[in-house]
C-alpha cells in the first residue's frame, strides 16, 4: 500500500498512529542528529522526522535523497513540540520507522515552492514541475471546481451537454482559422472551430431547446494576458428565449459561481449599461466598474479659449484623480509619457490640480482664466486636493486612451482590487463595425447575431446605426462572455450577409447548410459562450488566463515544452499532398 492518508490529512487527533504517506520532498534540512523533510503532494505538505538516535541506519539513507525525490514512508504521527499554525498539518510530524524511494529525481531547474526563481520560459519548458507549485495546484482545482459547479447547475436548469466536431470548415468569429490538410480529400482543409456557433444553433433546429459544452475553441490571433490560441467557452444555447431569458438565467449561473466558488453573495441585478454609455463613461465596452473616476466630456467648456490643441480636436475629455493633486511635476511627466506611448498614441497630457486653497493649476494657464478653470472642476465635481487629467484628439482614440489613463490611476491610487468582484451587462452593442478606410461594415458580434428589436427595417436604410440584440458579461475589466439572439430566418440572414459584403453564391458556399435548415422550421433561439479560462482567472485573481490553464501556449504561439508547432517529416508531406514554400 502507498498510503494510508494524504500529505494534508493529519492532524493532533492522529497522534501515535502508525500511517504510510507517498509523495514529493519539497525540502530536506539536517539538524545535527535530525533530518526533516517536507513531503509534500496535492494536498499538502507534512513534516517527516528521521531521528539519528533511534533509527540510526535511515539517518545515514536519507543522504541519498534529494529534492523532488517520490518516496513512501512509514512512521508515527507525533505532536510537535514548536508548532506551526501556518500550516493544517502543522500541530503533528512523522517520526519515520521505515522509507522507499519510488523515484529519484534530478535537481530541478527551479524551486518548486509558491515563489519560484524560475522565469516563466523555464517553468513553461518543465510546466510538469511548475504545476507542482501550490499556486497553480490551487488554480487548477478552483478551474475544476468551477466546471463541475457549471455543470451542476445548467444540467438542473435543463440543459444537455453535447459535443460538437472540431474538424469542421470555417467559421466566422474574426480571427483566423487553423486549419487541418485531409489526406483523403486531396487538397482540401478542415478548419478548427472558432467557435461551436453554427453548431449550437443547428442543434436548435434539431429541436435540442437547452444545449451547453464547456469545449476548446481556436483562434489564430494576436496574444494578450487574456487571450490563447486555443481556449475554453462554456457554449451555450437556448430556444424560445427573448434577450431578458438569457440575461437572467445567466446571471443566476454568475451569482451561483460566485456563492459556490468564491462564497459571495450578489443580491443586487446586475447593472445592464449600454454600449454607447459604456464608451462615454468609461472609455471601453468592459468598463472596470471597481471604482468611478468616469470620463467627461469637456469638449463643450474647453474649446473657443485660444488653446489651438483643443480647438482644433474633435473630442476632449477629462478625469478626476480624487485626492491626487499631490501629483509631483516628476509623476505628471510620468503619466504623460505613459499616454504617448504608441499603444496610446496622445500627443500630450493636460492637467489641472485643485489647490486646497481654492485656486486651481493647470499645465495650460495661459490660455484659461481661474474661472475658465473652475467650469472643469465643476463639471468633473472636482474639490480641493483633486487633480483632473485631460486627453484630446480624434475621438475613438482619446476615450480607448482616457480608459488606460483611468485603468492607470485606478492602479497607482490601489483601486482595482482582485478581491472584489464588479459584474455587469453590455448591452445594445452596435451591429456592425466600419473599417473607416474601406468603408466596408463588419458583423460586431458575428453574421448570426440579430438586430435589436424594433430596428430591423433599419437593415435596408441605415445598417451603420443599427444595434445588436447582442451582450456581454464583462467583470473587472474582462470580458468574460458574449452572446445574442439569433436572425432564425432566411431572409434576413441573406440581408445580412449581403450586408457584410458577401455575393450571394459566396454566402450559399459557406453558408448554405444553414440557410437550408433555416427553411424547415428554426425556432426563434439565442445563447451566449463564457471564456472558462478568463472567467476562471478573473476568480483567482490573476492576471493571465496561462496561470489557470495546465498546458498553455507562450507569447508566441508555441509550447516549449513538447516544441509544437514543429515541422513534419517529408512522408507526412507527401501523404497531404503539401509542399513547403518558405518564400
Ligand atoms: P466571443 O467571440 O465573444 O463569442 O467569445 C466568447 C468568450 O470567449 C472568450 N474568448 C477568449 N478567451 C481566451 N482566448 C481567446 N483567444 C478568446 N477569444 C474569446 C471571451 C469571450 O467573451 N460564438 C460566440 C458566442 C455566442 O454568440 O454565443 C463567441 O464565440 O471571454
Amino acid at each position: 500500500m502507498y498510503r494510508t492518508h494524504t500529505c494534508g490529512e493529519l492532524r493532533i487527533e492522529n497522534v501515535n498512529k502508525e500511517i504510510t504517506l507517498s509523495g514529493w520532498i519539497q525540502k530536506i534540512r539536517n539538524l545535527g542528529g535530525m533530518t526533516f523533510i517536507d513531503l509534500r503532494d496535492r494536498y499538502g505538505i507534512t513534516q517527516l522526522v528521521f531521528d539519528q538516535n533511534t533509527h540510526p541506519e535511515l539517518a545515514t539513507k536519507t543522504q541519498e535523497l534529494g529534492r523532488e525525490f517520490v518516496i513512501k514512508i512509514t512512521g508515527l504521527v507525533a505532536e510537535r513540540s514548536n508548532k506551526n499554525n501556518k500550516m493544517p498539518t502543522g500541530d503533528i510530524e512523522i517520526i519515520v520507522n521505515s522509507f522507499d524511494i519510488l523515484s529519484k529525481s534530478e535537481i530541478p531547474p527551479f524551486t518548486i515552492e509558491d515563489e519560484s526563481d524560475g522565469g516563466e520560459e523555464l517553468r513553461m519548458k518543465y510546466r510538469y514541475l511548475d504545476l507542482r507549485r501550490k499556486p497553480l495546484q490551487d488554480a487548477l482545482i478552483l478551474r475544476s471546481k468551477m466546471a463541475q459547479k457549471i455543470r451542476t447547475f445548467l444540467t438542473d436548469n435543463d440543459f444537455l451537454e453535447i459535443e460538437t466536431p472540431f474538424l469542421i470548415k470555417s467559421t466566422p468569429e474574426g480571427a483566423r482559422d487553423f486549419v487541418v490538410p485531409s489526406r483523403m480529400s486531396d487538397g482540401k482543409f478542415y478548419a478548427l472551430p472558432q467557435s461551436p456557433q453554427v453548431f449550437k444553433q443547428l442543434l436548435m433546429i434539431g429541436g435540442f431547446d437547452k444545449y451547453f459544452q464547456l469545449t476548446k475553441c481556436f483562434r489564430d490571433e494576436d496574444f494578450r494576458a487574456d487571450r490563447q490560441p486555443e481556449f475554453t467557452q462554456i457554449d451555450c444555447e437556448m430556444s424560445f428565449v427573448e434577450r431578458d431569458d438569457i440575461l437572467n438565467l445567466f446571471e443566476k449561473l454568475a451569482k451561483y459561481l460566485f456563492k459556490e466558488v468564491k462564497g459571495l453573495d450578489f443580491t443586487e441585478d446586475f447593472p445592464r449599461i449600454p454600449y454607447d454609455e459604456a464608451m462615454e463613461k468609461y472609455g471601453n465596452d468592459r468598463p472596470d466598474m471597481r471604482f468611478e473616476m468616469l470620463i467627461n466630456n469637456v469638449s463643450d467648456i474647453v474649446k473657443g479659449q485660444g488653446f489651438k490643441v483643443f480647438d482644433d480636436s474633435e473630442y476632449i475629455g477629462a478625469l478626476c484623480a480624487k485626492g491626487q493633486a499631490i501629483y509631483t511635476r516628476k509623476q505628471l511627466d510620468a503619466l504623460t509619457k505613459f499616454v504617448r506611448r504608441p499603444q496610446i498614441g496622445a500627443k500630450g497630457l493636460v492637467y489641472m490640480r485643485c489647490n486646497e486653497d481654492g485656486t486651481f493649476k493647470s499645465s495650460v494657464d495661459k490660455f484659461y482664466s481661474q474661472e475658465e478653470l473652475k467650469k472643469w472642476a465643476d463639471k468633473l465635481g472636482a474639490t480641493a486636493g483633486d487633480l483632473i487629467l485631460v486627453l484630446s484628439g480624434d475621438k475613438l482614440k482619446t476615450l480607448a486612451g482616457l480608459s488606460e489613463l483611468r485603468h492607470e490611476m485606478g492602479d497607482r491610487m490601489g483601486l482595482r482590487d482582485n478581491s472584489k468582484f464588479a459584474p455587469l451587462w453590455i448591452v445594445d452593442f452596435p451591429l456592425f463595425d466600419k473599417n473607416e478606410e474601406t468603408g466596408e461594415l463588419h458583423a460586431m458580434h458575428h453574421p448570426f447575431t440579430s438586430p435589436k428589436i424594433g430596428e430591423e427595417h433599419l437593415l435596408d436604410t441605415n445598417p451603420e446605426n443599427i444595434k445588436a440584440n447582442a451582450y456581454d458579461l464583462v467583470i473587472n475589466g474582462s470580458e468574460i462572455g458574449g452572446g445574442s439572439i439569433r436572425i432564425h430566418d432566411t431572409d434576413m440572414q441573406k440581408k445580412m450577409f449581403k450586408i457584410l459584403g458577401f455575393t450571394d453564391e459566396e454566402a450559399e458556399k459557406q453558408f448554405g447548410f444553414l440557410m437550408g435548415a433555416f427553411e424547415y422550421g428554426a425556432p426563434p433561439h439565442g445563447g451566449i459562450a463564457f471564456g472558462m479560462d478568463r472567467w476562471t482567472a478573473i476568480f483567482n485573481g490573476t492576471e493571465s488566463i496561462r496561470d489557470v490553464m495546465a498546458f498553455p501556449k507562450n507569447n508566441a504561439g508555441r509550447d516549449i515544452m513538447i516544441d509544437a508547432p514543429a515541422e513534419i517529416d517529408k512522408k507526412q508531406l507527401k501523404d497531404l499532398s503539401l509542399k513547403v514554400d518558405r518564400e
